[in-house]
């Protein structure tokens, strides 16, 4: 067992430093209060391989390991996650997705450009009615011989508006409950698609999520993942990774709330000397430190486990439920050591405290990670 991260991971998590303090935090307040995102910033997160990290180069990706995938997305996260979701949906879900069930032929046409950062991906699983209850699905695909015709809604599907390839799973045969979902790449642009209005979200304001509208759209076969029948699997197995990412998203904002306590506790004074000699706020930091590394070492016990081939779903969602219980009560807890200033946008650590709430319920809420969790250990 190492602790230690080797040469190259310092380098690849010193580089996704360098980026998030240069090119995200400014402008960060902004772009949450008008709920934007550059496409310019988009394209530098392509350029420097953010969007393919694990994906083979010779289908444009970085090809490097899980655990450079998470150094990057707890980087990018202390600073803006709604840069980090993007990178983790187009990363984990998407990528991920066709480099391991797609074709070659789907792999050249769609995963190359989606690596490279060329275009850009969205995972659309949730409906109206089948958020944690996956299997539920209303959206229809019926099989028409050389095409199926999709119908439905998807929610809250993040890069919604922006992305150019969807991965859209839907059921073909109700009869066979999960055994009748299949999975399919949709492109922006095709004929009854239709793209809704964005949210208007508590957190990750800057990252864009649609409601997303499916009428009569004619979907090639060649465009289905995998055999028929295995898209429930396809989009489990997809989440399992999906939950490495956020996890490292939860311990990104939690470590970045962290680090504007610590300095703000230095500087602030009260009572005649820095907050930070007062041991209600020194304990608090305790906590927190200690906390956010034992959701590091979960984080990194997910990315091993799928670096060295292991099954990770289990790990996945223990990182995940227990990062994202870190980030929620440590955010909190960073406020309220930044006392009145917590609760102004300049600060930072409100805007920490609204984005940490989505990462106990999105790919799999807190409950969700705890059926996931508690059905594995009961299998043993
Ligand atoms: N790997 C392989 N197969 C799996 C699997 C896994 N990890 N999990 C389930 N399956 C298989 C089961 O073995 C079962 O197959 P058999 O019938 O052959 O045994 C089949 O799938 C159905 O599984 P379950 O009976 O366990 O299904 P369930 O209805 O009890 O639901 C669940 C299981 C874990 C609760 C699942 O519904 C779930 O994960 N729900 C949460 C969904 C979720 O995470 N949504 C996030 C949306 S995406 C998002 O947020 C992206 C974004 O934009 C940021």
């Amino acid at each position: 067992m190492d602790f230690k991260l080797s040469e190259e991971h310092i380098m690849i998590r010193d580089a996704a430093r360098e980026f998030a303090q240069t090119e995200l935090l400014p402008g960060v307040v902004e772009r949450d209060n008008k709920q934007e995102f550059p496409d310019t910033l988009v394209k530098k997160m392509g350029e420097l391989g953010f969007m393919g990290v694990m994906v083979d180069p010779k289908y444009g990706g970085s090809g490097m390991d899980t655990i450079s995938y998470v150094l990057i997305m707890e980087e990018l996260s202390k600073i803006d996650a709604s840069a980090s979701v993007m990178v983790s949906v187009n990363n984990s879900l998407v990528c991920y997705g066709l480099e391991t069930y797609g074709t070659e032929a789907q792999k050249e046409k769609y995963l190359t450009p989606l690596a490279a950062g060329e275009k850009l991906g969205a995972f659309c699983l949730s409906e109206p009615e089948a958020g944690s209850d996956a299997t539920s699905q209303r959206t229809t695909a019926i099989d028409k011989g050389d095409h199926y015709v999709l119908n439905g809604t998807k929610n809250w599907i993040t890069n919604g508006g922006r992305a150019d390839i969807y991965l859209v799973i839907a059921q073909t045969d109700k009869d066979k409950g999960s055994h009748g979902i299949n999975a399919f790449i949709v492109e922006k642009g095709m004929k009854g698609f239709d793209i809704g209005p964005k949210e208007d979200k508590l957190g990750i304001r800057g990252s864009d999520t649609h409601t997303l509208q499916f009428n009569d759209v004619k979907v090639p076969k060649e465009n289905r993942i995998g055999a028929n029948g295995s898209g429930f699997r396809f989009a489990m197995k997809t989440l399992s990774g999906g939950r490495i990412g956020i996890a490292a998203q939860a311990l990104g904002i939690a470590q970045g709330a962290y680090e504007l306590a610590l300095k703000y506790s230095k500087e602030r004074k009260a009572f005649g000397t820095e907050i930070s000699n007062h041991q209600a706020i020194a304990f608090k930091l305790a906590d927190m430190y200690t906390e956010i590394e034992a959701a590091r070492l979960l984080v990194m016990k997910a990315a091993t486990d799928k670096d060295a081939g292991a099954n990770y779903d289990r790990s996945s969602a223990m990182a995940k439920l227990y990062a994202s219980e870190v980030a929620m009560k440590h955010t909190v807890e960073a406020v309220q050591i930044h006392g009145g200033n917590g609760f102004v946008k300049e600060y930072h650590v409100e805007r920490l405290m609204r984005d940490a709430k989505i990462t106990q319920i999105y790919e799999g809420t807190s409950e969700i990670q705890k059926i996931v969790i508690s059905r594995s250990i009961l299998r043993d």
